[in-house]
């Protein structure tokens, strides 16, 4: 069973470190929500574990099926299983959601067999089709240009729909806290719904509790300051519901800022 598994994780962007210890296991068929205040850490964790140039893993490991991932750029992890969602703002004009899936899916074919000649493309609409009925999604879609006027909630339906094509073993879906469209929201569950099973495992991000009124997590852990501070079923996005944030900074704040000042000195 493949497993992400990060192991006391260090990230720096430039001379801050912004991640400080970080331990996670994210398995196949499970489905992990990671929750924390704004500026706790949780995009620059995604980045780092897409492997963004600017994020540098200073300590510790990212590994997935045994495998360090440190040293592969974003391609190869994706090549493995791994599958990275962000809320891209880039449009491609004149490229449609159908070509840059087909794009995607035979850079994957011709990772694991460089003589591979690409999906034909009868077989690409099929599989098509058969996903954006599972997403139940408009056909019209597939036509469009990749994110060129797309709303919030359709730039997400893209993502999922990558997803549910690239059929990773591994995703994790950074919800951008400016993100806090509804329908977008929506968008994302549903598709993980449709989506889960025990070939994938989850790892959402969300500053947003009501997310999890949609995607039931099997784990919910919160970061806090770089690291994760708390840990436990979905009952602890229900206590983060009921009571925000304020109780983990009382909780875990005060270290920080003895540190902090100490830095300050
Ligand atoms: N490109 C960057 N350069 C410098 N600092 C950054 C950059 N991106 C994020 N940070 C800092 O890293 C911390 C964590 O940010 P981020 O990972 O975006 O948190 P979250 O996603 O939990 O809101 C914040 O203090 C933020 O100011
Ligand atoms: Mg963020």
């Amino acid at each position: 069973m493949a497993q992400l598994e990060i192991k006391n994780l260090h990230v720096c962007i430039g001379e801050n470190e912004i991640i400080k210890g970080l331990d996670l296991v994210v398995g196949q068929g499970e489905i992990h929500a990671l929750m924390g205040p704004n500026g706790s850490g949780k995009s620059t964790l995604a980045y780092a574990l897409m492997g963004h140039p600017s994020y540098q893993v200073t300590a510790g490991d990212i590994l997935f099926d045994g495998e360090s991932l440190l040293e592969m750029a974003p391609d190869e992890r994706s090549h493995l299983g791994m599958f990275l969602a962000f809320q891209y703002p880039v449009a491609i004009p004149g490229v449609t959601v159908a070509n840059f899936l087909r794009t995607a899916i035979n850079g994957h074919r011709q990772a694991k067999n460089p003589d591979d000649k690409g999906m034909p493309i009868p077989e690409f609409r099929k599989v098509l089709k058969e996903k954006m009925d599972l997403l139940q999604m408009d056909h019209g879609f597939a036509g469009r240009y990749l994110n060129d006027g797309f709303s919030g909630g359709e730039k997400k339906r893209a993502e999922i729909l990558q997803m549910a094509t690239l059929e990773p073993r591994i995703a994790i879906l950074d919800e951008t806290d400016s993100g806090l469209d509804i329908d977008a929201l929506r968008t994302v569950a549903e598709g993980v719904n449709a989506l889960q099973g025990p070939d994938l495992g989850v790892l959402v991000i969300t500053h947003y509790q009501r997310l999890l009124n949609y995607i039931k997590p099997d784990y919910v852990h919160v970061m806090f300051s770089g690291m994760i501070v708390e840990s436990g079923g979905p009952e602890l996005a229900l206590q983060l519901e009921e009571q925000g944030y304020d109780w983990i900074r009382e909780k875990h704040g005060e270290a920080n800022a003895v540190s902090a000042a100490t830095g300050d000195s």
